[in-house]
This record gives structure tokens, C-alpha cells and sequence, in this order.
């Protein structure tokens, strides 16, 4: 079976995922959302690694949900491929995710960047959410994590219009937290995956944790969470270590517990 989504353990705890599907311009079908998806959750369990880079090639991140498997398919069909599942193996994994974004970034491909942690998108990239243009609308996050991200007028401009915007564009509305050159953009990514990789792996995945659901919860719930999960913290080795080597001067060993 080819292989559409391929892994790469790299140095310090590092994943890189690549998804490869470049004679579509690596569109998501079936096939390349379950390999996606197993990836991400064999990632979940394993502890040697900090720190996920998620990556297309330099034409394209993922230019969407593939639009010959939709199209003569029923609402029925669609609703039975239960696609949520693929996607949720993606969002619920316990490390941080990097989305290292070249070239489109569209529809379903933007969504699932917005999956991730962080995003790291080169100057030319072209992020959108065209959906409007071919009769859909966005179905795994194009209206709801975006108009987090970016609010709602720019929102409404990027699904009313369908019009792509650059990776310049993107960062400067909020929707990528660095623009770089794009040669640059995984070697930016390693280098913030490498930074990542090297602190205490329980604060990294609580921070991870409340950010996302404290976003979904109101102020006084999101400061209780917050609150409860820095105690949690306190507990930890990895804070004792922390702690002594600030006092003794010296460089903290993280082990993970
Ligand atoms: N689905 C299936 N195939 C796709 C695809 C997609 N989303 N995007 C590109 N491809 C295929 C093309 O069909 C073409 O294959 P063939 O040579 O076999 O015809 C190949 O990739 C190269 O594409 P182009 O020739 O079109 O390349 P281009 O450089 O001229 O244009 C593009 C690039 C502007 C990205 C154009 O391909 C395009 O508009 N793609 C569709 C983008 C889109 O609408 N994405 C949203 C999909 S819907 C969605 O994502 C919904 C959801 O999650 C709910």
C-alpha cells in the first residue's frame, strides 16, 4: 500500500510527519486521513517524544479534502465515513503539534493546520477557506476554530470570499504565530520543535491542555482549571529539578514525572 503519510524520528524527541500525496497536492482522502490519524495515535503513547511537526511539501501543506471522493458522494455516505474520528486522534494528541505550512494550505488543509499548536507558515503560502466557491461549506473547523483564531469579520471575509491569502496575510491577522522565508519554514520549525522538546514534558502538555480547554470555557471556569493544574504541577519531579537548578545554578535534567 503506498504510503501517503510518512514518519520521521528526529533528534531530541522530535516527530516529523509528512503527508505525501503530491500528485493532489497531497488533498486528504479516505486512505490518507486513516494513515494520518494511526500515525497521531501511536505518537500519543509514545514518551520519548516532546514534540510533533506536522508538514506537507514545499507546493502544497494539503490542499483539502479530496474533492473526487465528494463528489458524487450522498450526505448519508459522507455522514457514515465518520470522519470526526480521524480528525480527533489529530487534535486530542498530548503534545504539541507544529504545523509547518508551505505552499496551500486549503480548506480541510487549513483546518487541520488549525488542529495544531502552532503554526509556522512561509511568506508565499496560500491559506483559505474556499469551501463557498464549490457549493459546501467548511465541516471540520473553518467557521468555529477560525473565527477564534482571527475573529469574526476576518472570518467572514476568508469563508464568504473563498479568496486565499498569503502566509503574510495569515500571520498578520493572527492566524499563524511566525511568517518566515519560505526555505525557512521547517528549519524554523525544528529549531521551536528542539526548544519544546528540551522542557519539563508535564508543564508542556498541561499548558497544551488548559489553553485549549480553558478557550472553551468561560473566564471564571478557565481560571479555576488553570489554577487547579498548576497545583497539580507542584507535585511533580520535574518541578523539584527545575526549582533546585535555578537555586544551584545549573541546567535542569527533565525526566517526565
Ligand atoms: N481534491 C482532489 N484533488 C485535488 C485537490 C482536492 N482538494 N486539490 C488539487 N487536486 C488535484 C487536482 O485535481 C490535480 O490532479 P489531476 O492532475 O489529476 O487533475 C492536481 O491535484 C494538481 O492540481 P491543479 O492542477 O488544480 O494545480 P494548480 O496549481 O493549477 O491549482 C489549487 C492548485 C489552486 C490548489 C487547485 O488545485 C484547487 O483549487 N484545489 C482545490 C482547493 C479546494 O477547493 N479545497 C477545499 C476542498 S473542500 C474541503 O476541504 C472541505 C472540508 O474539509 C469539509
Amino acid at each position: 500500500m503506498k504510503k501517503n503519510v510518512i514518519l520521521e524520528k528526529i533528534e531530541n524527541n522530535i516527530a516529523l510527519i509528512r503527508i505525501n500525496r503530491p500528485e493532489a497536492l497531497n488533498a486528504l482522502n479516505i486512505e490518507t486521513r486513516k494513515q494520518l490519524a494511526s500515525v497521531f495515535l501511536n505518537l500519543h503513547e509514545d514518551e520519548s517524544i516532546r514534540c510533533i511537526i506536522l508538514t506537507g511539501n514545499e507546493k502544497s501543506f494539503v490542499a483539502g479534502a479530496d474533492i473526487k471522493e465528494m463528489v458524487d458522494a450522498s450526505n448519508i455516505e459522507v455522514m457514515k465515513r465518520r470522519t470526526e474520528k480521524y480528525w480527533n486522534a489529530i487534535s486530542s494528541t498530548p503534545q504539541p503539534v507544529i504545523a509547518a505550512v508551505n505552499g496551500f494550505a486549503l480548506g480541510g488543509g487549513l483546518e487541520l493546520a488549525m488542529m495544531c499548536d502552532l503554526i509556522i507558515v512561509g511568506e508565499n503560502a496560500q491559506l483559505g477557506q474556499p469551501e463557498v466557491k464549490i457549493g459546501i461549506m467548511p465541516g471540520a473547523g473553518g467557521t468555529q476554530r477560525i473565527t477564534r483564531a482571527v475573529g469574526k469579520f476576518n472570518s467572514m471575509k476568508i469563508n464568504l470570499l473563498g479568496k486565499p491569502m498569503s502566509g503574510i496575510e495569515a500571520f498578520n491577522m493572527g492566524l499563524a504565530c511566525e511568517v518566515v522565508p519560505d526555505e525557512k519554514v521547517l528549519d524554523t520549525a525544528i529549531k521551536m520543535a528542539n526548544t519544546i522538546s528540551r522542557m519539563p514534558p508535564l508543564s508542556v502538555q498541561a499548558i497544551k491542555e488548559t489553553i485549549i480547554n480553558g478557550n472553551n470555557a468561560s473566564l471564571e471556569t478557565s481560571l479555576l482549571l488553570e489554577r487547579k493544574t498548576f497545583q497539580v504541577l507542584l507535585s511533580s519531579n520535574d518541578k523539584k529539578e527545575g526549582m533546585e537548578a535555578f537555586v544551584e545554578k545549573r541546567k535542569p535534567n527533565f525526566k517526565g514525572n
